[in-house]
């Protein structure tokens, strides 16, 4: 179903792709667990290139690669490639697809994802493409969701932060419209989530509420996947700090929020979640972080043909 495709944003996806994506993880899940040697990409080499920072992303893909039993060869940084002579991202991808069996990909400028893909004949997967989407954490995200609440659907989820600039709530949304969930997006005027994805989804049959009461909208949500203020997409720094900091999840306001609240978070956290909260039970974003490894094991296995 999934041989040969590139993956580049969540609203490619079908609700059956998604229940084999997230059957196949859960199947890598329990073979990791078990300590079984894998090797369904026996004899495949994967190009992890990443032309912005990452922890888990580059990580969990490159560990997830091991896991199948590939290699990997890998750009950590711009600086290390001949990005820093000039040549274009075309070029690049053109070189690299004639060494390898799947690119993964992550760089700053929204709409690399798609120029990448039109310059493969393998497989190609974004990791993230500038303030466009990163649907690998969606779907990570959407696997920690069915693990903790046991449902893909009929939630409330509220969506809060740097919704302008959060490239997994632009991916996430997505899935959460066609699993039908109701999605409550909190964040300060200026990082509002784009006009046209909020309409976007809506048109998918979305229910949306906009609101800046973070209170309100978590005594009636079952998960909060709050996102931190990307100090990095601001062309005004003075902007930034006067938005930063503006809402703060801590414990206090846990025990005021719906009982069985999920908190999830992509990660890397700065200071929207206090530590505070990191030893409640429904603190998932640790949790989250890791089943990123089960989840690209099965799209690297599936788009590959390893499964
Ligand atoms: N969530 C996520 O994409 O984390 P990294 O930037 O560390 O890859």
């Amino acid at each position: 179903m999934l041989k040969g495709k590139d993956i580049l944003n969540t609203a490619q996806f079908t609700l059956q792709e998604l229940n084999l994506i997230m059957n196949t993880a859960a199947n890598f899940e329990k073979k990791v667990k078990d300590g079984e040697i894998i090797r369904n990409m026996e004899g495949q080499v994967v190009a992890s290139l990443f032309f912005e920072p990452s922890t888990r992303t580059r990580l969990s893909f490159e560990t997830a690669i091991n896991r199948l039993g590939a290699r990997v060869i890998t750009i950590a940084n711009a600086a290390s490639s001949s990005v820093a002579k000039g040549e274009s991202l075309a070029d690049s991808i053109r070189t690299v697809d004639g060494y390898v069996d799947v690119i993964v990909m992550r760089h700053p400028m929204k709409g690399s994802a798609q120029i990448a893909a039109d310059n493969a004949e393998h497989p190609f997967i974004n990791a993230g493409d500038g303030t466009g989407q990163h649907p690998t954490q969606a779907l990570l995200d959407l696997y920690t969701i069915r693990k903790e609440k046991g449902i893909l659907g009929g939630q409330t989820i509220t969506f809060l932060g740097d919704l302008k600039n959060g490239r997994t709530v632009h991916s996430l949304g997505y899935f959460m419209a066609l699993c039908k969930n109701k999605m409550i997006f909190v964040s300060p005027k200026s990082l509002k989530m784009p006009a046209e994805i909020t309409a976007d989804l809506r048109n998918r049959g979305a229910e949306i509420e906009e609101t800046e009461n973070l209170k309100e909208a978590l005594s009636v949500s079952d998960m909060v996947y709050v996102t931190r203020i990307q100090r990095e997409r601001f062309a005004d720094s003075a902007e930034y700090e006067r938005v930063k900091g503006s809402y703060i999840v801590n414990m206090n306001m846990i025990n005021q929020a719906k009982k069985g609240i999920t908190i999830l978070h992509p990660l890397p956290r700065v200071d929207e979640i206090s530590t505070d909260v990191d030893d409640y039970e429904g603190a998932a974003y640790f949790r989250q972080a890791h089943n990123g490894l089960y989840v690209r094991m099965a799209l690297l296995a599936l788009v590959s043909g390893g499964v």
